[in-house]
C-alpha cells in the first residue's frame, strides 16, 4: 500500500528504531527492495533523486512502475514513495503525479529563504496528504555529481523552520555524507539528541553509508527515525554484477546482467534492516 511518510516515522521516533530510506534507479531495484523488505515485513519508504527521476523518465513514469510492482507482486507493507533533496519544480511534479512524499531540499539558500521555500511546498503538499521533510545545516559529500561541504544545522535553525513551516521531518545535518567517507565520520550526537528532545518531529540522516554499525546504532538512541542508503546498494549492486561479468565474457542478456546483482543487493538491505531494528 502507498502511504506517506508520518506514521511510519512517528512509530519509529516514539519506539527508538529507523525506517531504511532506499534510493531507486530502475525497474529491477524497486522490485528487489520492494520484495525484501515485503519479505521482511516491515515498512519502507523508496527515495527518488532529481537525477535519478530524470535517468526513470519522469515522476508518471515512476508512480505507475511502484504502483504497478505493488499491485503485481502483492506488496502488502507500507511503501511511502518519496522525492530525494527536490527542488520546488521537482517536488510539486512529483506530487502531481502521485507521490506521496518530498523532501524539499533548499539547505543551500540562507534560512529565511529555505524556510519560505519550505513553506511553500508544505502548503502545496499537506492538502493533498503529502509528508514534507526539510534541511538545515548542509549535508557533505557527492550525491547525483553535486559536491558539497558540511555545515552543521543548529538547534536554533531547526527550531525556527519547524515552527515556521509544519513539516512533517527534518533532516538536520550534523556531519554525515552522501557517498563515502573520507576517514571517520563525525557527528555530532549530542545536538542530535538535543534537536530531538527539543523537537516533537522525527529527524532523519542523510548519508547512511559507510557509518559503522555503532554510530548507526547511537543514532537511533538519539532520535533518528530514517535513515537514507544509497551508496552501499549501489556499491554491492555493482560488485556482484562485474563479477558475473568477469566470470562470463558471452553473457549478453540483460535480465541476467542486471539480476547477477539481485542477491548481493537483498543481502545488504537485509543487513541494514536487521541493524535499524526496523519493524512494522
Ligand atoms: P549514501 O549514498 O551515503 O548512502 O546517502 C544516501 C542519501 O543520503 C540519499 O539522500
Amino acid at each position: 500500500m502507498l502511504v506517506n511518510s508520518k506514521e511510519m516515522l512517528e512509530k519509529a521516533k516514539k519506539e527508538h528504531y529507523a525506517v531504511p530510506h532506499f534510493n531507486i534507479n530502475d525497474l529491477e531495484w524497486t522490485k528487489y527492495i520492494l520484495e525484501k523488505c515485503n519479505e521482511m515485513n516491515i515498512p519502507v519508504i523508496l527515495g527518488v533523486s532529481d537525477g535519478a527521476g530524470k535517468y526513470m523518465g519522469g515522476y508518471d513514469a515512476i508512480y505507475g512502475m511502484v504502483t504497478g510492482l505493488i499491485k503485481d507482486l502483492n506488496i502488502t507493507i507500507p511503501v511511502c514513495l518519496h522525492v530525494d533533496h527536490g527542488c520546488s519544480e521537482t517536488c510539486k511534479k512529483a506530487i502531481d503525479a502521485g507521490f506521496t512524499s518530498v523532501m524539499i531540499d533548499a539547505s543551500r539558500e540562507e534560512l529565511d529563504e529555505n524556510i519560505r521555500i519550505t513553506k511553500e511546498i508544505v502548503e502545496y503538499a499537506h492538502p493533498k496528504g503529502v509528508t514534507v521533510e526539510a534541511e538545515v545545516g548542509h549535508i557533505g559529500g557527492t550525491e547525483d555529481n553535486i559536491t558539497s561541504d558540511i555545515f552543521y544545522a543548529t538547534l536554533e535553525e531547526c527550531k525556527k523552520i519547524y515552527d515556521e513551516t509544519g513539516i512533517d521531518s527534518l533532516a538536520p545535518a550534523l556531519g554525515s555524507v552522501h557517498g563515502f567517507y573520507k576517514g571517520e565520520p563525525n557527528l555530532n550526537f549530542e545536538r542530535m539528541d538535543l534537536i530531538n528532545k527539543e523537537l516533537p518531529i522525527p529527524l532523519v540522516l542523510h548519508g547512511g553509508s559507510g557509518i559503522p554499525d555503532d554510530k548507526i546504532k547511537k543514532a537511533i538512541s538519539c532520535g533518528i527515525s530514517k535513515i537514507n542508503v544509497n551508496t552501499e546498494l549501489q556499491v554491492s549492486w555493482s560488485k556482484a554484477v562485474r563479477e558475473f561479468l568477469n566470470n562470463d565474457d558471452k553473457a549478453y542478456d540483460p535480465r541476467k546482467v542486471i539480476g547477477s546483482g539481485e542477491k548481493a543487493m537483498k543481502d545488504t538491505i537485509e543487513a541494514k534492516v536487521k541493524l535499524f531494528g526496523t519493524r512494522i
